[in-house]
Order: structure tokens, then C-alpha cells, then sequence
């Protein structure tokens, strides 16, 4: 059914979404739907059509064919309506470098109408929020890039948006200000707000995401909660290992059990997790690991790379 009001619509609904640039299809036919209130993860590696498919859906890039509809409307034929909705932070969000924390979040402020003191009040709330109080005063240029992260998500939630849109916001960052952004969209995510971020980060994941798209060369080749996903794929439970030093052992239990091979990594799949324990020992699969299955297991076996490839 067609939603043309837009406060009860889906947050995001995309049918056979196409971005091509020349010969390539960077999008290729993409269908999906996300509810209002989820935390969504784009999974792919390098590549993949994550930046462009956030892109469109965040109204900075037109598509070339399909339908895409954010919060009820289409996000290039009414850009004003549905950016002054919706907070984005893309990879190359830039800031003005001359100036300092707070000149710049007063100004973006001013571009959607916003000043006066509730409005300084409101800056000072959000770069307490993302741990930047105390800062407002220093130049751009002097902002780690953790900093500058934490404030680009301080600035897109000025707007009070419906919607947040994060293109990797963790990558190349340290582990700690990874934890501490990861809690940042974790209060936002406790709040209600409707997330979708892309990562090839599989913990990232796993740990934000109730649902997570696989996107692999343009395409969305699983979708699903991430217990779904792993569950509808593969047995609960992998040991992996060297398949160079252990060839002969690769094969005679992939008579056994569901197995693969990627590379000089061997990887056998079962329900039990002591029936692997078991091979590993009668085998004597030195270096050998068991451990639950992953979406990078997932993604593995759909594509045959890992995330990092
Ligand atoms: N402006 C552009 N012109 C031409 N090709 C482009 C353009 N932008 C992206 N592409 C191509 O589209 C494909 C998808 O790129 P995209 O940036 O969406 O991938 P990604 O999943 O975000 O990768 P990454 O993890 O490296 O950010 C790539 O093959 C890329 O080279
Ligand atoms: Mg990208």
C-alpha cells in the first residue's frame, strides 16, 4: 500500500534501486525495507555500493532507476523536505577549517533556520552528548579524527532528525573511540531513532545492527537479523584451520560435514560444537579453532572473500 503521508510510513523503502555511473552499475537492483525504529547495517567490503547506496537514500545523490522512497517521499524530487528530516554523515563531510567547533555548528544551525539561545543551548547539550564539551573553542584543524567524527554525529542530530544515516563511522578509528561511538548510537538507538549505517566492520554489526543487509558488488545478497542470517546459512558452530598444513584432514572431513575453503583457511561447519572439539583431537589439528559461526562466515560463504579482501 502506497504511503503518502509520511509520519506513519516505513523509513526507507527501495525497490529495484539502480545507480549506474557509465558501464557500471554501482547499485545494481536493490529492494528493501526498513521500519521505523530499527538499528540497519549495510554490510559489504570495499567497493560493495555502500557509500552510493547511502548516498541516494540520504538525497545527496539522484538514482538512475528504480524507486526509493525516505520517510514517505522521494528524497531527490523533494531533497529540502526530506534532508530537513533526516541527519547524514558521509565519509567526505567536510566542516569549515578556519573556524572552531561552535562558529561551525552555529552556522549549519543557521542554514535550517535555527539560532538564539535554546538553539546554543542545544549545541552545548550535543557535544556534551557525543563528549566533546569543553571544545568549542578549538579550530577544526586541531581535532583528532575521533573528534571530528564525534562532531559530525553531534551536528547531523542538531536537526532533531528521524532519520540517521552513517556511511562508516568507525573506520580508521582507534578501538576506544570506536566503543565510544558505538555507545553514542547505542543511546540514540535506545531513544527510538531509526539508524542506518554501512561498515565493513563485522563486529560493528553484530554489535549495533537488529538487522543487517549483505551488499556485494551492487547487489543485496542477504538480509536478516544477524541470528537469521548466520542460522539460514550455516551450522551454529565452525572449526577452522590451516588447509595447507592439514590438506589431508580437509579432506576427509569435508566427506563429514559442510566445509569450505578460502585461501589457506579451512573451515568445517557443524551443529555440535564437541563434535568438532572431537575431530580436532583425533586429528591433531594443531592451530586449529572452534567457535560459533559469524556474519563474516556468512559473507565468506555467499561471496568467497572476506570482509577486509
Ligand atoms: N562518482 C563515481 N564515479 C564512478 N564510479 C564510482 C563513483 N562512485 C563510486 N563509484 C564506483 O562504484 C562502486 C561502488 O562504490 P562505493 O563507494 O559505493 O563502494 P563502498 O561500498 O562505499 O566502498 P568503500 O568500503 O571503499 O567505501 C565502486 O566500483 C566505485 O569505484
Ligand atoms: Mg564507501
Amino acid at each position: 500500500m502506497p504511503h503518502r503521508g509520511t509520519a506513519e510510513a516505513p523509513a526507507i523503502e527501495i525497490e529495484g534501486l539502480v545507480k549506474r555511473y557509465g558501464e557500471l552499475a554501482a547499485v545494481d537492483g536493490v529492494s528493501l525495507a526498513i521500519p521505523r525504529g530499527v538499528c540497519y547495517a549495510l554490510l559489504g567490503p570495499n567497493g560493495a555500493g555502500k557509500t552510493t547506496l547511502s548516498r541516494m537514500i540520504g538525497a545527496v545523490a539522484r538514482c538512475s532507476g528504480g524507486r526509493l522512497r525516505v520517510l514517505g517521499r522521494d528524497p531527490w524530487k523533494e531533497q529540502t523536505e526530506v534532508k530537513a528530516r533526516l541527519g547524514v554523515v558521509m565519509q567526505d563531510e567536510v566542516f569549515d577549517e578556519d573556524l572552531n567547533v561552535l562558529r561551525n555548528l552555529q552556522i549549519y544551525g543557521r542554514f535550517y533556520g535555527h539560532q538564539g539561545p535554546a538553539y546554543e543551548e542545544k549545541i552545548r547539550g550535543m557535544l556534551k552528548f557525543v563528549q566533546l564539551d569543553g571544545r568549542e573553542q578549538m579550530p577544526i584543524q586541531a581535532l583528532s579524527g575521533g573528534m571530528r567524527r564525534r562532531l559530525m554525529i553531534a551536528r547531523a542530530l542538531l536537526n532533531d532528525p528521524e532519520l540517521l544515516i552513517l556511511d562508516e563511522p568507525t573506520t580508521g578509528l582507534d578501538p576506544q573511540v570506536r566503543h565510544a561511538i558505538w555507545a553514542t548510537l547505542r543511546a540514540l538507538k535506545s531513544k527510538g531513532m531509526t539508524i542506518l549505517l554501512t561498515t565493513h566492520y563485522m563486529e560493528e554489526a553484530e554489535q549495533l545492527a537488529d538487522r543487517v543487509g549483505i551488499l556485494h558488488k551492487g547487489k543485496l545478497i542477504a538480509e536478516g537479523a544477524p541470528g537469521e542470517l548466520i542460522g539460514g546459512n550455516l551450522a551454529r558452530y565452525v572449526l577452522e584451520f590451516d588447509a595447507h598444513r592439514h590438506a589431508e584432514a580437509f579432506e576427509a572431513l569435508a566427506k563429514l560435514a559442510a566445509a569450505e575453503r578460502h585461501g589457506d583457511r579451512a573451515f568445517v561447519f557443524h551443529d555440535a560444537e564437541e563434535t568438532l572439539r572431537g575431530w580436532t583431537r583425533e586429528r591433531a589439528l594443531a592451530g586449529a579453532q572452534v567457535r560459533e559461526a559469524s556474519l563474516e562466515d556468512v559473507f565468506l560463504k555467499l561471496t568467497g572473500r572476506t570482509l577486509d579482501e
